[in-house]
């Protein structure tokens, strides 16, 4: 698949969110929204994104227990969500019921593993003896063994899942920025470096919503992604 571009969508102001698409309209990109505007906004949202022509990336993170996860992705489905994530430390059965939910639709499911602000501790918390790194592996493995279409890490781990995982699936990154900055994400790269280890969407927030051209700063990512897939 050609290497994609979400934008995390993260505002708090449904006003500035419509604004934004706006001066985004016709960009190829996705839109990834998450609790503070779908809690707010949710459906009219949706409607909107849907009918701009973006792809729509529901970041909900569904855990729970298996029957709730599999109403929960039915109605992902029904409002039309392209990507939708959920916790691969929900277990299989939830994993399983969540791709029975999806099962004739085009809706992709993508896990997350443990998530970037765990550590170890997080690990003896839940009382594994396996590593960071065993145990992202462990669970990516099993949620695309079980049907999870896509899986959500840092660009530093997207190489060694590619090549540990033998079935195909989606790579999403988060953690783009163009340089080192003093924001909270600790472990970033660039589009071109995401890219070269074969990320499939890459998810970048704050530096767009922050830039003064919006729809300018996504056409040069855009290209450097292209520049990347053409030298390949
Ligand atoms: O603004 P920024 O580019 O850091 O946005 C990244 C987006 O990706 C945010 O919406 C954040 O919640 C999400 N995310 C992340 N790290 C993860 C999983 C998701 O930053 N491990």
């Amino acid at each position: 698949m050609e290497p994609r571009l979400a934008l995390a969508l993260d505002v708090e102001d449904p006003k500035e969110a419509y604004n934004i698409l706006e001066q985004l309209r016709d960009e190829k990109i996705i839109i990834k929204i998450g609790y503070l505007l779908f809690i707010r906004e949710g459906s009219n949202l949706v409607k909107k994104i849907k009918n701009m022509g973006f792809g729509l990336f529901l970041d909900l993170k569904l855990h729970d227990i298996p029957n709730t996860v599999y109403n929960g992705v039915r109605s992902a489905v029904d409002i039309g969500v392209d990507y939708l994530t959920l916790h691969t430390l929900g277990g299989k059965e939830m994993m399983e019921k969540a791709v029975d939910a999806k099962r004739g639709s085009d809706l992709k499911l993508l896990g997350v593993t443990i998530l970037t602000s765990h550590n170890e501790d997080y690990l003896k918390y839940l009382g594994t003896k396996y590593s960071l790194g065993q145990f992202v592996l462990k669970l990516a493995k099993t949620a695309v063994d079980l049907g999870i279409d896509g899986i959500v890490s840092s660009p530093f781990e997207v190489r060694k899942l590619k090549e540990e995982i033998e079935r195909d699936f989606i790579s999403v990154t988060p953690g783009i920025r163009f340089s080192k900055t003093d924001d909270d994400q600790k472990r970033v790269a660039t589009p071109e470096f995401a890219v070269k280890e074969g990320a499939d969407i890459l998810v970048i927030g704050r530096p767009v919503l922050k830039a003064k051209n919006k729809k300018e700063l996504i056409k040069e990512i855009q290209k450097k992604i292209q520049d990347v897939k053409t030298k390949a």
